[in-house]
């Protein structure tokens, strides 16, 4: 890629702020000053410094985001009405961001935002049948034999029934009794009619876990934050199966 274009997506200023740079001689590639901006790059391969400062040293071309999505956003990229998830990842600089996979605009919890196609692709892939895990709040008491049902798998009016799942009672924060359903498909609005299919009906839906990376206390609803390098590996691992 174009040296300047390089500097862009680090955010060191503007195309015409980085020409000046670059014309100053304030960007060194592999130990040589470049005062082209055109100059080709590649930040794999070669040692770009801006002011004696190393950015290839952490460089990645891919972005990876946590985030609580919040009710009332939609999982798209763009949306005539509705504020979208990539309205709340306002660094400016991302290009290509999307979701991996939907949340209902009324459901809450972890959502990965990532430019990476790849990462994407492996995580929502029916093959891979990689764990999704929700918190869910019932109009009624949840019964032994809905359990039962849920995880045995149901016909919720597609042509199969639902995959085996896994189903228990836990208590949230505040005491109350909720239900936890631990699914490894993700058909649209599954959890919901799920509940439905026992006669039932969800009121409030958190995800709290994609394969092997919960969601951490330290992101409130609305927050987001690039994931870590551990997080990003046990995102990254096989998953269950
Ligand atoms: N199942 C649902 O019904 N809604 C979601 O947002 C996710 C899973």
């Amino acid at each position: 890629m174009r040296l300047d274009k390089f500097l862009s997506d680090c955010g060191l200023g503007t195309r015409k702020q980085l020409k000046e740079y670059i014309k100053n001689g304030m960007v060194t590639v592999d130990g040589n000053i470049i005062s082209k901006p055109e100059f080709a790059v590649d930040p794999n391969k070669n040692e770009i410094l801006f002011s004696g400062e190393s950015l290839t040293e952490n460089y990645s071309e891919f972005r990876y985001y946590i985030l609580n999505k919040p009710q009332g956003v939609v999982s798209a990229t763009k949306d005539n009405h509705d504020k979208t998830v990539l309205d709340l990842i306002d660094t400016g600089l991302d290009k290509n961001l999307a979701p991996v996979g939907r949340l209902d605009k009324d459901t809450e919890g972890l959502l990965i935002i990532t430019n990476d196609g790849k990462l994407t692709h492996s995580l929502l892939s029916p093959k891979k049948h990689v764990e999704k895990e929700y918190v869910v709040y019932t109009r009624d008491k949840v019964l032994d034999e809905d359990i039962r049902k849920l995880e045995e798998g149901l016909d919720i009016g597609d042509e199969e029934p639902t995959l085996p799942a896994k189903a228990f009672i836990k208590q949230d924060e505040n005491g109350e009794e909720t239900l936890h359903l631990i699914l490894h498909e993700g058909r649209f609005h599954q959890v919901k009619r799920m509940l439905l299919a026992v006669g039932n009906e969800v009121t409030f839906l958190r995800r709290i876990r994609m394969g092997k990376l919960s969601l951490t206390g330290d992101l409130k609803v609305g927050e987001y934050r690039e994931l870590t390098k551990e997080e990003l590996s046990l995102l990254q691992e096989k998953n269950t199966d």
